[in-house]
């Protein structure tokens, strides 16, 4: 089935900001079914999802299937480990086999940029992208745009800086794409050996010195130093990128005005950020988290065919 946003989400890039904006919308009635007694509303009662994961998660994956079960789905899922991908057997293949069982819908992560596509091209069931090698995190993306919506009421014009190891990030491609979309001014900071060559036609501003984005900036989204990714010495050590361009108190404090923090975990403490920035007051990683749940919520929904302006009412349900 297809929707408003078409039959899959693979990325943030092909959106308007009006798709993005539909999804935000979305979301903000699907925010209040996670805090009830009892957390489950028949929206998708009879819908199966597949939970494909062939790379490490722990927020993605658990999300995904928190939003499948708030909203009443059969959720199944597959690691690569223990299913015949180990075997050798292809990924539509795999795919294929799932389809014969009679699914709805995948949701796929995977080390290989363009492999979501390459399955969404191929199967009828709709396909969300749930982090694909280093080219898109769209639901990360967009649970980042409700967080800092929820804090500046509106993206436009807020100024937001994608700090660390963007060569190797998904989140960032994501973010850079919803938030110049949605009027955001956008920037990165990192040493140049962890930017992608073509970074500036992005249309973002570059900053070499954390201080500088941390004076320029209203919210930070700090990137993870991915170095499962990294094939070459991009660094020197991670004591040094700490000193370099670490997030820390001391540096948060010389800053002219607050600075939201985000960071789209798994976090290495002590590396690209510190804890007490982690853990303080202008810290709102763990509400991504909870919105995280939300979106997906919005996402599988809009993907079924629900129509955003029954997203309330299709809250139902007992209280
Ligand atoms: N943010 C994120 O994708 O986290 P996981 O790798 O734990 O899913």
């Amino acid at each position: 089935m297809s929707g408003p946003l078409g039959k899959d989400l693979l990325a943030l890039e092909p959106l308007s900001a009006d798709q993005i904006n539909l999804i935000l919308d979305t979301a903000e009635p699907f925010k209040e079914i996670s805090e009830r007694a009892i957390k489950k509303v028949p929206t998708l009662r009879g819908a199966t999802i597949v939970n494909l994961f062939f790379e490490a998660s722990t927020r993605t994956r658990i999300s995904f299937e928190f939003a499948e079960k708030r909203l009443s789905a059969d959720t199944v899922n597959v690691a690569s480990s223990g299913s015949s991908v180990s075997k050798g057997e292809t990924l539509v293949d795999t795919a294929r086999n799932l389809e014969a069982m009679r699914i709805d819908m995948v949701v796929i992560r995977h080390g290989a940029s363009g492999a979501a596509k390459f399955l969404a091209d191929r199967i009828e069931s709709n396909v969300i992208n749930a982090g694909d090698g280093t080219h898109e995190h769209p639901t990360q993306g967009l649970l980042d745009l409700l967080t800092l919506r929820d804090h500046f009421k509106s993206i436009k014009g807020v100024k937001v800086c994608i700090c660390g190891d963007v060569l190797h990030s998904r989140v960032a491609r994501s973010n850079i794409h919803g938030l110049k979309k949605l009027g955001a001014e956008v920037a990165v900071c990192g040493p140049r050996s962890l930017m992608p060559n073509a970074i500036d036609q992005l249309g973002v501003t570059i900053f070499d010195r954390i201080e500088d984005a941390i004076q320029w900036a209203d919210a930070l989204n700090i990137l993870r130093l991915q170095l499962e990714r990294m094939t070459a010495g991009y660094i020197p050590s991670l004591r040094e990128y700490n000193r370099v361009f670490g997030v820390s108190r001391e540096r948060l404090d010389r800053a002219p005005k607050d600075v939201l923090i985000l960071h789209p975990g798994p976090m290495n403490r002590g590396v690209e950020i510190d804890s007490d920035v982690a853990d303080g007051p202008h810290s709102v990683i763990l509400n991504q988290v909870t919105n995280g749940v939300a979106v997906r919520m919005a996402v599988l929904y809009l993907l079924s065919g629900g129509q955003p302006q029954l997203a309330e009412a299709a809250k139902g349900g007992d209280r």
